[in-house]
């Protein structure tokens, strides 16, 4: 039998090997950098954005939410002061489904009052994914159009559950997922009823950018703080790729910065070769 062309799928979109092929610098490893705490991460990652953001004023950021990239947020307001973030894009990774935008909860409502007000970003520009119920059916092809639309995403900051996820990709999500809507864990609704008034209210479903979509930023920047934090990082860096770890999907990624403190590296069986890479980091390689 003749032997079966496979066709370019999905041709359109940049793919990171032919991206790894005209990085000016080669990335062959995550780089982790293990950091005193969350203040100094937080500083660390916003001093790399702020650079970029004055290289690239029209910069497209991947948002994150949760508890562990705040330092991040807090850490941009004194590093951007006087710089011009009218041009800015963002996009977030991840939305509760069926939840009003307007509750305080939810992204939209959380990356405007964490990220586009301190910041005075113009919030026409900064996209979260709709989680509203008449229109999820088709909200996750809108938004993938929408970032390819962008050009892509420049540096994505990513947090990793207890359970390994990265967005809101649950144990199983397929490495070449896209935005989509996804059923929450037990343990992520767990983890998250701290926001809520009971855990009871913390929605079910939620869309997130999938394995896929997040693979194709042009840096992952993926921060851990705290013990809870410390199994999952592991699997994550260090582990198998599994998609049972949907955070090992960073493995496969040319340009991924790990930055957590001593507890969340904890578990890491390389945490001195980090240090002592990271110690004898060359000046000139940056972030
Ligand atoms: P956290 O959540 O930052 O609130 O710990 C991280 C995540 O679920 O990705």
């Amino acid at each position: 039998s003749s032997p079966r062309v496979r066709l370019p799928q999905r041709s359109e979109r940049r793919s990171s090997a032919l991206k790894l092929q005209t990085k000016e610098r080669f990335f062959p490893m995550a780089e982790v950098i293990i950091v005193p705490g969350r203040e100094a991460g937080g500083k660390l990652v916003a001093s790399e954005i702020a650079r970029r953001i004055r290289a690239t004023p029209d910069l497209v950021l991947g948002l994150a939410t949760g508890s562990t990239p705040l330092p991040v947020y807090q850490a941009l307001v004194p590093a951007l002061a006087g710089v011009d973030l009218s041009t800015v894009r963002g996009f977030a990774l991840d939305e509760y489904v069926g939840l009003d935008p307007a509750h305080p909860q939810s992204y939209r409502s959380v990356i405007t009052r964490e990220v586009v007000e301190p910041l005075g970003l113009d919030p026409a520009r900064i996209r979260v994914p709709d989680g509203r119920l008449d229109g999820v059916a088709h909200a996750g092809e809108i938004y993938e159009a929408a970032i390819m639309d962008a050009g892509g995403i420049a540096l994505q900051i990513l947090g990793i559950g207890t359970d390994g996820h990265i967005g809101f990709n649950e144990p199983g999500s397929s490495f070449a997922s896209r935005t989509r809507v996804k059923t929450l864990t037990e343990q992520t609704r767990t983890d998250n009823a701290r926001f809520f008034a009971s855990p009871d209210e913390v929605p079910m479903h939620c869309i997130t950018q999938g394995l896929g979509t997040i693979l194709e930023a042009d840096h992952l920047v993926l921060l851990a703080f705290g013990s809870s934090k410390a199994a999952a990082l592991a699997a994550a860096v260090e582990g198998p790729l599994s998609a049972s770890v949907p955070g090992s999907a960073i493995q496969l990624h040319p340009h991924v910065t790990v930055v957590v403190d001593e507890d969340a590296a904890a578990e890491l069986a390389r945490a001195e070769y980090y240090r002592y890479a990271y110690a004898n980091k060359p000046d000139w390689q940056g972030l």
